[in-house]
């Protein structure tokens, strides 16, 4: 009864706000937030999705439709749950929407069950806060891990283009086989419109083929790049090293994943004055060669780049070639042993050859019999590549011995 009367206040404050922001009211900007609110039950908008995995850490990610404060309760096999909440600078993180769980101090190689957890805020005042309805999701696994892994495994998706319906389809072609985590290779989208397209086109179609117990890494296209929410997206995601461009050492391998950006000109009239693409790939690049002179990069059995925009065979349009300006002959230079790409919409193996002394792979497009998924795994001895259609053919291969 007491939240019922409080929800209603808290109805009536959102009105009030709504009415000052009608007569250009100083408290516009409070006004304009406090309408997106939405003031009925507490509901999850997305199911739990994992991101950031490490050997002892991984982050829990979900939406709700209302600010509320948020938790995970996680337990290894035979133990009791603890419940864990994120904090900023000494406040629990709380009246959001957008869930960011990080769970540390995990044991590598363990399997973990979890459940989230979100509790409606109705009222929140400077000194009176009124908690409403908690919600709790179904509960489900995942595994931390390897730490010094001898070898590693993931499943690479690119160019889905809002076509949901492609996550599953392609996800069951890797059947049982087991597999680390899931690389985006970006062009998930065609342009980004608005959170209910990010739910519907890839977090509930992630969640109900593998999220909720594989964590994904983003690497954005060029059509991530375009489109009114484009700047919003980086709020529903977090790479290792939380950045769009990164790198890691797993198992046997050093990765190293770049945001190629646009794909045409920062001047093109399409852009509207609003890219810099040349600026930040510029940065990347010498972000690139501190990763190619790390000891963990020259440390490591194999090197693979994962980025969207390949720098050969994809044309000549500005991005290709600025990519194959910037990136190519560090790339050659520090020997990687393979860059896997999209963007072109043909899939195909092109082996080494001038311009690139290692294989460029290329994942093909969104529409049917050209969608692919590809396979990588390493192991201390033999890395291979295994790109399969839509179809179920297996239509390209690749491996790399040391
Ligand atoms: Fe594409």
């Amino acid at each position: 009864m007491e939240n019922k009367v409080n929800r209603r206040n808290f109805i009536q404050l959102v009105s009030a706000s709504t009415i000052l922001a009608a007569t250009g009211s100083p408290l516009v900007s409070f006004a304009s937030k406090s309408e997106k609110v939405e003031t009925g039950k507490i509901t999850f908008l997305s199911k739990p999705y994992l991101q950031n995995p490490e050997p002892t850490a991984i982050s829990v990610f979900w939406l709700t439709n209302r600010p509320c404060y948020s938790w995970v309760e996680i337990s290894a096999v035979n133990e009791s749950p603890i419940k864990v909440h994120s904090t900023t600078n000494g406040l629990v993180d709380a009246n959001n929407r957008i869930h960011k769980i990080i769970i540390e101090n995990l044991r590598p190689s363990t399997a973990y069950t979890y459940k989230v957890f979100s509790k409606d805020i109705i009222l929140y005042e400077p000194y009176k806060l009124v908690y409403g309805d908690v919600i709790e999701s179904d509960t489900y696994h995942f595994t931390t891990w390897e730490k010094d892994a001898d070898s590693v495994s993931l499943l690479i998706l690119n160019d889905i283009h809002d076509h949901p319906e492609s996550f599953p389809l392609l996800m069951q072609l890797n059947g049982d086989q087991p597999y680390d985590f899931v690389f985006l290779n970006g062009d998930m989208f065609d342009f980004q419109k608005d959170e209910n397209q990010l739910i519907e086109h890839l977090l509930q179609p992630c969640a109900e083929a593998f999220s909720t117990g594989k964590p994904f890494l983003f690497v954005r296209g060029n059509h991530e790049t375009r489109g009114i929410f484009s700047r919003n997206l980086a709020d529903y995601f977090e790479n290792i090293n939380k950045s769009n461009y990164f790198s890691f050492t797993q198992g046997p391998v050093y990765f190293i994943a770049l945001d190629t950006g646009e794909d045409k000109e920062d001047s093109d009239r399409e852009y509207g004055g609003l890219s810099d693409f040349d600026g930040y790939r510029e940065e990347q690049a010498i972000w690139l060669e501190q990763q190619l002179k790390s000891q963990a990069f020259k440390k490591a059995k194999f090197k693979v780049v994962l980025m969207h925009i390949p720098h050969y065979h994809s044309g000549e349009w500005h991005g290709t070639v600025h990519c194959r300006k910037l990136f190519g002959p560090l790339f050659n230079k520090h020997k990687i042993d393979m860059l896997i790409s999209g963007h072109t919409h043909v899939y195909g193996v092109h082996k080494p050859q001038e311009g690139h002394n290692f294989p460029i792979i290329i994942g093909g497009g969104p529409n049917p019999s050209g969608r692919t998924i590809m396979r990588l795994t390493a192991n201390q001895k033999t890395m291979n590549l295994v790109m399969t259609r839509d179809t179920g053919e297996v239509v390209g291969k690749y491996t790399v011995s040391k």
